[in-house]
């Protein structure tokens, strides 16, 4: 079975992790890396791949940055020429970034079967670019990889056939846990926030980049209100995506000083500071199932979310999107007693084993 493994942006990187590594261990696939080019800094990209332990890429596509028609239209056009000439089996897919939702139309167009990795998740936000991804991705799919019981909920309900539908869990905890074994007092000793870790107890760790959130000063300022409130009572790690860096500068924006801004992190060293915050505030998809999968307390800066299980397991709050709204959330969470959280279903590190099992039994 030849396959190929698509990636394109950061949260991209950790779900092919794990789905790649279980490839090895089946001599009748051979499973090839496409990267497609959407995060390219070090930072975001190659610095992900040897954290990760991910081999380089067979083939990089080098699309880059640009308006979302611009950036999948290239990849879309380079994802072409690779499938007309390597004509895999399946093009496996992971999350809902432009990546996601290019090269799954490429594929089908070319009779190639699209095996949708993170399935079904909706927040009914059409303002959303994520869930544009989503719909598409789902609507061409031949597999569907679901990560939480809302996620097949959503696909029976859009007509998609229970066969097709299959809950595994979710490879990015499979990733987590295989990292988190990982982070040894070597390791950890060689991060840049060693030291700062151990010097400010009872932080807060942020993570901030969806356009809407950021791309306006109207909305951006609301949230920075909401963090320097929470910085009066406890320093807040945050480290800082280019997006983000960017809207900062062009709007002067004023954050606290206990606010302690970092270069994007490795994700080890992500890992070895969000484990341990006091909370994280966040408005990441993925990282508000990390939190659910460690019990670690979380307030999500959005309005809704497309992964609604983290609620009901009890760490993650919504905090919407302004001030009050936020700082409310932020003391619901701190209020709850940790020992309630539960773990959802699944969540075990053995979802892409349970995934090359559906792959290789029913080949289509
Ligand atoms: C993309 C995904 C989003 C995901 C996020 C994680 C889509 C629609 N969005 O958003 O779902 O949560 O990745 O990071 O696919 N840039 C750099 N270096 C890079 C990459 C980007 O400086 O390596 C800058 C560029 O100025 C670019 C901006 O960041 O214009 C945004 O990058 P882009 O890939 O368009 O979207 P993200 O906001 O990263």
């Amino acid at each position: 079975m030849k396959v190929f493994l698509v990636a394109g942006a950061r949260p991209n990187f950790m779900k092919i992790a794990p789905v790649y590594r279980e490839a090895m261990k089946h001599e009748e696939v051979s499973c090839k890396i496409v990267h497609t080019g959407q995060h390219y800094d070090y930072d975001m990209s190659e610095a992900f791949f040897k954290d990760l332990e991910i081999p380089k890429p067979n083939f990089f596509l080098n699309a880059g940055s640009g308006s979302h028609a611009v950036q999948t239209a290239k990849i879309m056009v380079a994802f072409e020429e690779l499938c007309e000439k390597e004509r895999p089996d399946v093009v496996i897919v992971v999350g809902d970034v432009n990546s996601t939702l290019a090269c799954s139309v490429v594929a089908k167009k070319s009779l190639i079967k699209v095996a949708h990795v993170e399935a079904g998740l909706r927040s009914f936000d059409l303002t959303m670019p994520e869930e544009i991804n989503r719909m598409v991705t789902d609507c061409l799919s031949d597999y569907f990889f679901v990560t939480e019981e809302s996620g097949r909920e959503n696909l029976v309900k859009e007509g998609k056939e229970k066969e097709s539908i299959h809950f595994v869990g979710h490879v990015m905890i499979d990733n987590l846990l295989y990292q988190a074994k990982r982070l040894d007092e070597k390791t950890m000793k060689g991060f840049s926030t060693y030291k700062l870790k151990k010097e400010k107890d009872g932080y807060a760790f942020l993570t901030l980049h969806r356009p809407s959130n950021v791309d306006t000063r109207e909305a951006f300022s609301e949230i920075a209100g909401a963090l320097n409130a929470i910085a009066e009572e406890r320093p807040i790690f945050f480290p800082v995506h280019p997006r983000t860096e960017k809207m900062m500068k062009q709007f002067e924006l004023k954050l606290s000083e206990k606010i302690v801004l970092l270069s994007p992190l490795g994700f080890k060293e992500s890992l070895f500071l969000w484990k341990d915050a006091a909370v994280v505030l966040t408005d990441s998809g993925g990282l508000q199932e990390e939190t659910t999968a460690l019990a670690v307390p979380c307030v999500t800066l959005r309005e809704n979310t497309e992964r609604p299980i983290t609620i009901e397991t009890g760490s993650n709050v919504l905090g919407g999107t302004k001030k009050d709204s936020i700082v409310n959330a932020y003391r619901e969470a701190m209020a709850r007693d940790r020992k309630t959280y539960a773990v959802p279903p699944k969540w075990d590190g053995l979802a892409s084993g349970r995934i090359w099992k559906v792959l290789l039994e029913s080949p289509g």
